[in-house]
């Protein structure tokens, strides 16, 4: 049987296919250690567990859930966002629990998006947004992110372009794989792109509590809501991706338009996740301090590996990574990473699979403990010819 068309072009998610190469290694007993992929290795708060478990035990939870998710966890999300980002957003209406950011990201494209519509999207960034464009039919157009601009679209530049076929453009920040941090002022002409050009930005927001002291969202600017849908998530900030709890948020009337794709989905969560998930998020700044520690002390140690390889990089990133050039002798990212892994044992991922952008650079990330990472460095440094391109 033939797959469809809309498949066509569309590859296996590049980590699944890596993930298959590095199972095949460690059954020929490399044990190799993987820096590729941003899942977090710490559980959730116990409080949030305790949740879960007394919730699942009730003989009342087992059942379908509302489509727009139990009040309790919208009223915790808008609590967050007042909290944190001071945005006030109507639980019962601005906002739409998900099954992670990324299911948020397919439904989006599904909901807006016609055969020949295009869709701006960032290099390097995020590959699903490529891929959720292309399968709801549309146009992906990259736009480039440069290190010398700070990793901020070239508006001037992408105004010049014809537009009026954009109907979407994904923007990230903290950017991932660049950790990039925003700025009010980097938002602020964001939302005025948008509104100029009559373009609907989907804003990605996972990472924003992670090596970052002050989290911002997207809805702060003034009016955003006109232009903008964000998307946020539990999986970085609380240790929670497996449990696939996520949300979006934005002015009711696009909330209802993309429930009116997801209700044919799927529908709401199990219960127990959800309360826990509210539990989680009403977590003070304890949390986020202890976490950030771990993830701080963790990245001198990959700060410190990247050095040995030769890269370089800025100090200053957020997220879950950190984003390194790799050295002039060395072609690009995917050299250095199958350097790394076939004589070393130790995966990272090359920064190509972010966009043509990215082809020079290396992501590493932080989601294995200093030991790990200590012994990444020493499987490197007995490697001569890991060691001769450094
Ligand atoms: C930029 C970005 N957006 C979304 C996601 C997916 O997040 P979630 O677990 O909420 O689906 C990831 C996961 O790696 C990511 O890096």
């Amino acid at each position: 049987m033939k797959t469809s068309k809309r498949l066509e072009g569309i590859g296996e998610y590049y980590f699944s296919q890596k993930l298959r190469e590095i199972d095949e290694l460690n059954k020929m007993g490399k044990q190799v250690i993987n820096l590729g992929i941003g899942n977090p290795d710490m559980p959730p708060h116990p409080d949030v567990l305790t949740v879960l478990r007394e919730e699942s035990l009730k003989p009342s939870v087992h059942g379908y859930q509302s489509y727009k998710g139990s009040p309790v966890l919208r009223k915790a999300i808008s609590d967050w966002y007042q909290r944190w980002y001071h945005v006030a957003l109507d639980p019962a209406t601005e906002i739409l629990p998900l099954i992670g950011s990324k299911e948020g990201i397919m439904h989006i494209c599904m909901t807006y998006l016609d055969k020949g519509d295009e869709v701006l999207v960032p290099d390097p960034g995020y590959p699903t947004y490529t891929s959720a464009v292309k399968l709801a039919g549309g146009k992906a157009v990259s736009y480039s992110l440069k290190a010398k601009n700070n990793y901020a679209p070239d508006f001037d530049r992408l105004s010049k372009k014809s537009l009026k076929k954009v109907k979407l453009m994904f923007v990230n920040y903290p950017q991932m794989p660049t950790g990039q941090l925003p700025d009010m002022d980097l938002f602020r002409r964001i939302v005025a792109f948008g509104r100029e050009h009559n373009i609907l930005i989907v804003h990605d927001n996972p990472y924003s509590f992670i090596l970052n002291e002050n989290p911002m969202s997207l809805l702060q600017v003034d009016d955003a809501r006109e232009c903008v849908l964000e998307l946020n998530s539990l999986s970085k900030s609380h240790n929670m991706a497996g449990w696939r709890v996520g949300m979006l948020c934005g002015a009711q009337k696009k909330i209802d338009e993309v429930m009116r794709f997801k209700s044919n989905m799927d529908s709401g969560m199990f219960l127990p996740v959800q309360l826990a998930a509210a539990k989680a998020l009403s977590l003070g700044k304890e949390w986020h301090d202890e976490l950030n520690k771990m993830y701080g002390e963790r990245r001198e140690k990959v700060f410190d590996l990247l050095k040995q390889l030769g890269c370089t990089f800025d100090r200053h990133q957020a997220g879950l990574f950190v984003w390194a050039r790799v050295p002039g002798n060395v072609k690009d990212g995917y050299h250095l990473s199958d350097d790394v892994l076939y004589n070393a044992g130790v995966f990272i991922t090359p920064g190509g699979i972010f966009g043509k952008a990215g082809e020079k650079y290396v992501r590493v990330s932080l989601c294995s403990p200093v030991e790990t990472l200590q012994a990444a460095m020493d499987r490197v440094a007995s490697q001569e010819s890991v060691k001769a391109s450094s």
